[in-house]
């Protein structure tokens, strides 16, 4: 790939299209990776030398000794999983602990939060998002509602953070206790846990933001990774079934401080199938056995939780939707050999709402929910395509395929991907 200064790469659907695969690739040509939304309800995926590492809130550009990897002030911490994840891989990522900085201003996530999350969906029942339970939601609540919220900074004055927990926990153990009937928890105990992890991530706290932006003046190259996908966005995505964060390239400048100018080229990122976890409305989700063929061929199953995806055909038109939010350069398709082999091949180019054609993505669920796919069928392949890696060397049928998926997106095809290998990657110019 041709080098292009500042680079984001976003999710165009509903979280898991191999972001993480094309950031680690990507990161070989860039300085710094930024991760800049969401927490640890991401699970982001790399592969190279027969190895798959699991990533969750440290930047997939993790494994390039060269490159600096910064958790913005947008991303919701875990500190717990932040050492834990830090741990686990610095055996791979030489000096991980030296080129690690987390943003001061990156609020955090307690066990208040998952614990209250937890007793929130089971309360709601067959209501409920269906979410991670990795505190998101409660930690960006608390973010908003600025009187119980803690930032990274804060561990950087301990004797300030521990009287804080205190006032917290005794606030949230109403809540536990008077609310939800259940036991009211220790800020004692939290504290003993909190304290030395407090303590291993200091050295790692900074102005990220004044970092980046003295890293973009001097001309080093940044990459932006976003997690979940544009349908989760708070904001632009299929709310309520949505996660807390701007999933979106929306979210690149308040969650790093790099102003939306200075990115290079945003290239949004969808599988060559439509796959969703969780609930929420999902038009070209096959509940047969093809989307189970599908489920099977993919490995489609939850990096961060093991639930099954849901999976479908390609909605090319919400996709078209998330190119245009995005101002996407360019498109990158990834798990294309895993259509392989299908009886049939669908994609999606517009919905019908109540038997009339609708123009635009549906703002409201209600009719989303009603919403009914309208599909174009395209001609399957049954050749294997993970040693393919110029466009050449894919069968016809299949880029036939990439093409379709072009004109119907709006958008060029940068890169595909037929494997989750590094190496398994068809780059085109
Ligand atoms: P992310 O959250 O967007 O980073 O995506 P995930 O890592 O959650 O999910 C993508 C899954 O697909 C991971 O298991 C990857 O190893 C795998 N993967 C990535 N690219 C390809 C590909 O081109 N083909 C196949 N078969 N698997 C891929
Ligand atoms: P990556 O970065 C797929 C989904 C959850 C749920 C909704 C809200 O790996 O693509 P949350 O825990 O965020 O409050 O859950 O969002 N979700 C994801 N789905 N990939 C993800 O991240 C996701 N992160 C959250 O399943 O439907
Ligand atoms: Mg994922």
């Amino acid at each position: 790939m041709k080098k292009k200064g500042n680079t984001c790469i976003v999710g165009l659907t509903w979280g898991d299209e191999a972001k993480g695969k094309i950031v680690d690739i990507l990161a070989a040509e860039h300085d710094i990776v930024v991760r800049y939304n969401g927490g640890n309800n991401a699970g982001h995926t790399v592969a190279f030398e027969g190895e798959t590492y699991k990533l969750h809130v440290v930047p997939s550009g993790l494994f390039h000794a060269n490159a600096t990897c910064v958790i913005g002030g947008g991303v919701v911490v875990d500190p717990k999983a932040l050492v834990d994840e830090i741990v686990r891989h610095e055996g791979k990522a030489a000096g991980l602990r030296q080129r690690l900085l987390v943003s001061s201003r990156a609020h955090t996530i307690w066990p208040w939060h998952t614990r209250l999350e937890a007793l929130s969906e089971k309360h709601q029942g067959k209501g409920k998002i269906g979410t991670t339970l990795r505190g998101i939601g409660p930690a960006y609540a608390d973010k908003a509602n600025r009187v119980h919220a803690i930032r990274m900074g804060e561990f950087l004055a301990p004797e300030h953070l521990r009287a804080k927990i205190e006032r917290i926990v005794e606030n949230r153990n109403l809540v536990f206790t008077k609310v939800f009937g259940e036991e009211p928890m220790s800020a004692a105990a939290v504290w003993a846990e909190y304290e030395p992890l407090g303590k291993t991530l200091a050295p790692m706290i900074a102005d990220t933001t004044a970092y980046l932006l003295r890293a973009a003046a001097e001309g080093k190259r940044i990459l932006f990774e976003g997690a979940q996908g544009t349908l989760l966005d708070i904001d632009h995505g299929t709310y309520p079934y949505v996660t807390s964060s701007s999933a979106s390239a929306a979210g690149i400048w308040p969650g790093s401080g790099v102003p939306s100018r200075a990115i290079g080229q945003i290239l949004g990122v969808v599988k060559a199938y439509t796959t969703r976890v969780g609930e929420g409305p999902f038009p070209t989700e096959l509940r047969n056995a093809l989307g189970d063929q599908i489920r099977e061929q993919g490995h489609e199953y939850g990096t961060t939780t093991g639930r099954p995806r849901r999976c479908g055909w390609l909605d090319t038109f919400a996709i078209r939707y998330a190119a245009r939010l995005n101002a996407v350069d360019g498109i990158v398709i990834t798990l294309l050999d895993v259509l392989s082999g299908l009886a049939e091949l669908k994609i999606c180019t517009g919905y019908t709402v109540d038997g009339r054609p609708v123009a635009e993505f549906p703002d409201d669920p209600t009719v989303l929910e009603r919403a009914r796919p309208v599909l174009e069928t395209l001609e399957p392949w049954s050749e294997k395509l993970t040693a393919a890696r110029q466009l050449k060397d894919l069968p016809r049928a299949a880029r036939a395929y990439v093409k379709r998926v072009e004109e119907a997106v709006g958008a060029p095809v940068r890169i595909i991907s037929v494997g989750p290998d590094r190496e398994q990657t068809i780059f085109r110019r």
